[in-house]
């Protein structure tokens, strides 16, 4: 099997999806926030606050490019990995890349009580999010290869969906 990238906004599931892939279908799964965390020892908050975006941002592409190089992956990408070209090139090389979808008032449901995203401290409200969605919208859409909404679906109707969707496109 390719890597499976899994991309979205935060708050989108793509952690609880990564988890029940890799536990339904045997794939190796990996974290990319908590990954570059323990490699730099300190929170995504800290390294926000300590070294600024754009060393995380590179990190994350570093990151990105070791992946790629792998296979049998369900990867949980961070919400930013869209902004930059070159992610997606990477992803595309060596996997498919699935967008995860939710409606703002279920993302904030879900980041609300997290304070270790940086990018919506002081912000946790359903305008901000949306916004910032708007803003993102046509990233997620060039760099995903299937789009699957997540509202009001169970995780392993989703897992199931995505597994289809991927055997559909002869992957
Ligand atoms: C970010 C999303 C976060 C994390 C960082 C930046 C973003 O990951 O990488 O806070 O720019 O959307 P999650 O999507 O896993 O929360």
């Amino acid at each position: 099997m390719k890597n499976i990238f899994l991309i979205g906004f935060m708050g989108t599931g793509k952690s609880t999806i990564a988890e029940c892939l890799a536990k339904d279908y045997g794939m190796e799964r990996i974290e990319m926030d908590q990954e570059l965390a323990e490699r730099e020892r300190m929170s995504i908050s800290e390294i926000f606050e300590t070294y600024g975006e754009a060393y995380f941002r590179d990190a994350e592409t570093r990151l990105l490019i070791e992946i790629q190089s792998e296979k049998n992956k369900v990867v949980s990408c961070g919400g930013g990995v869209v902004l930059r070209d070159q992610n997606l090139i990477e992803m595309k090389k060596g996997g498919v890349a699935v967008l995860l979808c939710a409606k703002p008032e279920t993302i904030l449901e879900r980041v609300r009580d997290n304070d270790d995203r940086p990018l919506l401290r002081g912000n946790m409200n359903v305008e901000y999010i949306t916004d910032m969605l708007d803003q993102r919208w046509p990233k997620y859409e060039q760099a995903a290869d299937l789009i699957v909404h997540t509202d009001g679906k169970a995780v392993e109707e989703i897992c199931r969906e995505i597994i289809k969707l991927i055997g559909e496109m002869g992957e």
